[in-house]
């Protein structure tokens, strides 16, 4: 099953972003939080994003799909300045998804043609969407609210896939569950992306994960990327004291 035609089509790079700057206020004072972020993520690659609480890896997320935009640089998606985008199609073709995989009060299938509702866009078979993300078509007359936390996880996923997104924004989308549910969803995902050529953001705190999965890796400290490298070689030979600091003491934890 394939939910986007375009993927041969795009530009080499799916994600660029130039010079970023955020600044945020807190009790009255404006607080930097990113300071400059420059990089690509080509096309139909996972990029992994780690570094400690608070860097601002969310906050990359939220200016990618618009949900917040920089003080200063330009974001490109698809070569596109976001600027440009209508933000409804920045959305569809941007998905995002997050740790708590937020359902509403109602059924299932109810919960997954949200976006059709939104878009207007036209569904034929949600069940198929179901399937895909290994849950059972049963399960389209239950309450979203019952589903264990990795059925919510698949069921969201299932949502966001239904725009057909050409990228994903994850934010910790495994950290709440158990180990095997993480590990089910993780290989979900490695599969959307190989077999719908989907280029994904991942931010995660799980440090084997961001190995596993990553083409490319950034670490980012107080707004910063402090190292940005091809995943094998940045988990291998970390070239900076702080990379080799924070992946040596998260590692005795
Ligand atoms: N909407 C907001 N208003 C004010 N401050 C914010 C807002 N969003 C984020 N911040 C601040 O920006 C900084 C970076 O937040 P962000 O959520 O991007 O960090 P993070 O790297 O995702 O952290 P974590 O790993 O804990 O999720 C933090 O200091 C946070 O308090
Ligand atoms: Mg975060």
């Amino acid at each position: 099953m394939k939910f986007h035609e375009y993927g041969a089509n795009l530009e080499e790079t799916a994600v660029e972003l130039v010079n970023i700057k955020k600044t945020f206020k807190h009790q009255g004072d404006l607080v930097p939080v990113l300071n400059g972020i420059s990089g690509k993520v080509p096309n139909g690659t996972i990029l992994t994003i780690i570094g400690p609480s608070g860097a601002g890896k969310s906050t990359i997320l939220s200016l990618c799909n618009l949900l917040i935009t920089p003080d200063e640089g330009r974001i490109y998606v698809h070569g596109k300045d976001v600027q440009q985008w209508d933000v409804k199609e920045l959305r569809r073709q941007v998905g995002i998804a997050f740790q708590a995989a937020p359902m509403l009060q109602g059924t299932v299938l109810e919960n997954l043609l949200l976006p059709v509702r939104l878009h207007g866009t036209n569904l034929k078979e949600p069940e198929k969407y179901l399937e895909y993300v290994g849950l059972s078509k049963e399960l389209l007359s239950r309450e979203a609210k019952e589903l264990s936390g990795g059925q919510r996880q698949r069921l969201s996923l299932a949502r966001t896939l239904i725009n057909m997104p050409a990228i994903l924004l994850l934010d910790e989308v495994t950290a709440a569950l158990d180990t095997i549910s993480a590990h089910e969803i993780e290989e979900l995902i490695l599969r959307i992306n190989e077999e719908q050529h989907t280029t994904i953001l991942w931010v995660t705190h799980d440090l084997s994960q961001a190995e596993r999965v990553g083409e490319q890796t950034w670490f980012i400290i107080d707004g910063t990327i402090i190292e940005s490298a091809p995943t094998k070689q940045f988990f291998s030979e970390p070239k900076d004291s702080r990379t080799r600091h924070f992946l040596e003491r998260k590692r005795d934890i």
